[in-house]
């Protein structure tokens, strides 16, 4: 019965894309596919395509679609890369009043210099039909049922106090502005910086933007957060990350 299962498994792996001119290399588990194009890197879902020359295409066209696959140069080692523009999306972490404005964040310098060449690319995305992806800290009331106290006192700095924390009310700016709660979502001081505000509403109105709530470092702790869901269900296979401590916070 085991080895029935398996066979049946083998086939509908095999039948369901189509592989024409060749199959692919996975890179473990039980089914191995046969072997004639070692340029393929990775499994039948997600796979790298080797042209030679330091140059990668990334659009998994064997077993997924593709409309105008766009060529980009790359700084790193790897020289360039074929991407589907359906398939990629720019994700934006956290480039908020919170972090960037300069009542708040004072030392912020380099992140609010950030912010013209980010509208240039976020332009430049939207020109070739790709989403913008804005991932910001944005907690709710169940968020605060379930955030670690390691969090609370974490973001608290040296006061270490529940009024110094997520959910904590911020006080003014020097023009009276209020600043809201903490982190909390919808609140002023968990919206966009600067001119990234008025680019986030009129491209989520549009379409062409979506805006993802955070409730960790995180936005992708799990599949199950909204950005991890909407990731899967869209079949995205190509990000490109800009925005606050890209190192840590996506
Ligand atoms: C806000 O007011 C404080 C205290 O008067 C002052 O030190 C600070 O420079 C002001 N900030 C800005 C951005 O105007
Ligand atoms: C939204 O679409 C309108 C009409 O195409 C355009 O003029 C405007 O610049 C767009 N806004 C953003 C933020 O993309």
């Amino acid at each position: 019965m085991a080895q029935y299962t398996f066979t049946m498994l083998l086939q509908t792996l095999i039948l369901l894309p189509t592989i024409t001119s060749s199959t692919l290399i996975t890179t473990g588990g039980n089914i191995t596919f046969p072997v004639p194009d070692l340029s393929l890197i990775g499994n039948l879902y997600s796979h790298w395509e080797y042209l030679g020359d330091d140059t990668f295409d990334l659009t998994r066209s064997v077993s997924l679609p593709t409309t105008t696959p766009l060529t980009i140069p790359m700084s790193g080692t790897r020289k360039s890369a074929i991407i589907e523009p359906s398939r990629s999306a720019l994700v934006l972490i956290d480039m908020q009043n919170f972090f960037l404005h300069p009542e708040i964040n004072p030392v912020a310098e380099a992140g609010r210099k950030a912010v013209e060449p980010m509208l240039k690319t976020i332009h430049a995305f939207r020109a070739k039909g790709m989403k913008i992806l804005w991932v910001n800290w944005g907690l709710d009331g169940r968020d605060l049922l379930t955030i670690p106290p390691a969090y609370l006192d974490g973001f608290s700095g040296t006061a270490h106090s529940p009024l110094a924390t997520f959910d904590s009310d911020m006080g003014t700016l020097n023009d009276s502005t209020p600043i809201g709660k903490f982190l909390m979502r919808d609140s002023w001081n968990a919206r966009p910086y600067g001119p990234l505000y008025g680019e986030q509403v009129g491209g989520v109105k549009n379409g062409t933007d979506l805006y993802f709530h955070k409730n960790r470092m995180s936005g992708l702790w799990g599949t199950q957060t909204p950005l991890g869901l909407w990731l899967e269900e869209n079949q995205m296979t190509t990000l490109f990350f800009g925005g606050v401590n890209t190192d840590q916070c996506v």
